[in-house]
C-alpha cells in the first residue's frame, strides 16, 4: 500500500517541479554555453596532483534558501576544495573561541598579496587575514578537538553540516601537498616565532593540508554558500553549520579578502562575499537569497576560477546582485526562481 503523502512531501513536490521548469534553469544554461568555449586561463600545477584536472569541465550550481537547486554542467565531478576552506575554518574558529581571541591571532585586512605570501603585519606580528595561507594557517590552528584525531573529525563535522553529506579527503592531493608544503611551513614556522600559532604547529600544518584537500563538487559549493546566505542553516537539510552571529564575519572578510590580490576589483564589479581556491572553484554568496558554486579548473594569473569569473560577474549584473545595488529596476532572480513556501528550521 502507498504511503500517506504528508503536506510537506506534497510542498516538496510541487517545489521540485516548479524549480524544473523554472526560467532560471533556462538562463544557467545559457550562461554555460556562452563561457564553455573560453579557452584562457592555466590549471595550477604547483601541487603536481592538481594539475591533472581537465580544462574543460565546467559546472554551475545555484541552490536557493527556500533549497530549490539548478545544477548546469559538471556539477558533480569532485574537486579539493583548496582555500575555498578558508572562510569556513575560520567561522569554526570564531565558534570554538569567540570573536577577540581570534582576532589575536589573525587580522581582517586585506593584503593586496599573492595568497601564499611570506608576510605578517609589521605592527601586530599577526597574519593579515584569515583567507591568505598564513593566516588560514593560524586558524587551522585555532581549531579544538581533545587530540589530533578529534580535531580532524569536527573538521570534517563541519563540512558535513555545510554540504549535508559525509566529505572524504582526496588522499593523493593530501600527500602531494604535504610532500611540497615547504613554503606553508616556512610561514607556519616564521608566525611560531611570534606566537601567533601554538606547540601544535605541526599537527595543525596537517590539518591545514587535510582541509584544503577535502573533494567537494560545484553543487557543494552552491549549499555551503547557501548556508551562509541562509543565516548559518542548510536549507536542503535544514541543520545548522554555524552559529547565526559569526555569519556576518565570515561574510565580510568573504567580500573584502576572498579573491586574493583581486579582492578590491571583485568586490566593485560583483560585489559578492565569495572564496575561490587554486583547484578551480568559486563559492559566492547573495545572503538572503543563494549560494552560488563554480567549477573551472583553468585560472588566471591571480590564481581565480576564469570561467567563474565571467559567469559571477553576468549573474550579478544581470539580476543586480551586488550587495550595494539598491533599487534595481532589471529582471529580478527571484521571477526567475518562481519561489516556493519557505520551509521550517529543523
Ligand atoms: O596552501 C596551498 O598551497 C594551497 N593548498 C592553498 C590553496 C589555494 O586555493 C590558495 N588560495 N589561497
Amino acid at each position: 500500500m502507498a504511503e500517506k503523502t504528508s503536506d510537506g512531501a506534497l510542498d516538496d513536490l510541487i517545489g521540485s517541479l516548479k524549480s524544473a521548469v523554472a526560467p532560471f534553469r533556462a538562463t544557467l544554461n545559457e550562461l554555460h554555453a556562452k563561457y564553455r568555449g573560453v579557452t584562457d586561463g592555466k590549471i595550477a600545477n604547483y601541487i603536481p596532483e592538481l594539475a591533472m584536472a581537465d580544462p574543460k569541465w565546467f559546472g554551475i550550481s545555484v541552490v536557493t534558501v527556500d533549497g530549490q537547486v539548478f545544477d548546469v554542467g559538471d556539477c558533480e565531478q569532485p574537486f579539493t576544495v583548496q582555500s575555498v576552506s578558508k572562510p569556513f575554518v575560520f567561522g569554526m574558529a570564531l565558534e570554538d573561541h569567540g570573536r577577540e581571541a581570534v582576532l589575536q591571532k589573525v587580522g581582517i585586512e586585506p593584503t593586496g598579496e599573492a595568497f601564499n605570501a611570506i608576510v605578517l603585519d609589521e605592527k601586530s606580528n599577526r597574519p593579515f587575514n584569515p583567507l591568505v595561507n598564513s593566516g588560514a594557517i593560524a586558524t587551522a590552528d585555532l581549531i579544538h578537538g581533545k587530540d589530533f584525531a578529534d580535531r580532524i573529525k569536527r573538521l570534517l563535522g563541519m563540512f558535513n553540516r555545510y554540504t549535508g553529506r559525509n566529505v572524504h579527503l582526496d588522499n593523493a592531493v593530501f600527500m602531494s601537498e604535504r610532500t611540497t608544503g615547504h613554503r606553508n611551513r616556512a610561514i607556519a614556522h616564521l608566525m611560531l616565532n611570534f606566537g601567533m600559532v601554538s606547540h601544535l604547529i605541526e599537527e595543525s600544518l596537517e590539518l591545514y593540508f587535510q582541509q584544503c584537500s577535502v573533494l567537494v563538487h560545484a553543487h557543494d559549493l552552491a549549499v555551503m554558500a547557501a548556508t551562509l546566505a541562509n543565516g548559518g542553516v542548510n536549507p536542503i537539510t535544514q541543520q545548522r553549520a554555524i552559529d547565526q552571529q559569526y555569519v556576518k564575519d565570515v561574510l565580510s572578510v568573504m567580500l573584502t579578502c576572498g579573491m586574493y590580490d583581486y579582492a578590491g576589483e571583485w568586490a566593485y564589479r560583483v560585489g559578492l562575499p565569495a572564496k575561490s581556491g587554486v583547484g578551480g572553484g568559486i563559492c559566492a554568496v547573495v545572503p538572503g537569497r543563494c549560494g552560488i558554486g563554480i567549477f573551472s579548473p583553468p585560472l588566471d594569473a591571480r590564481g581565480n576560477s576564469v570561467r567563474g569569473i565571467k559567469a559571477c560577474e553576468e549573474l550579478s549584473n544581470r539580476f543586480g546582485l551586488h550587495s550595494f545595488e539598491l533599487g534595481f529596476a532589471g529582471e529580478k532572480l527571484e521571477d526567475q526562481f518562481r519561489l516556493r513556501k519557505n520551509r521550517r528550521e529543523a
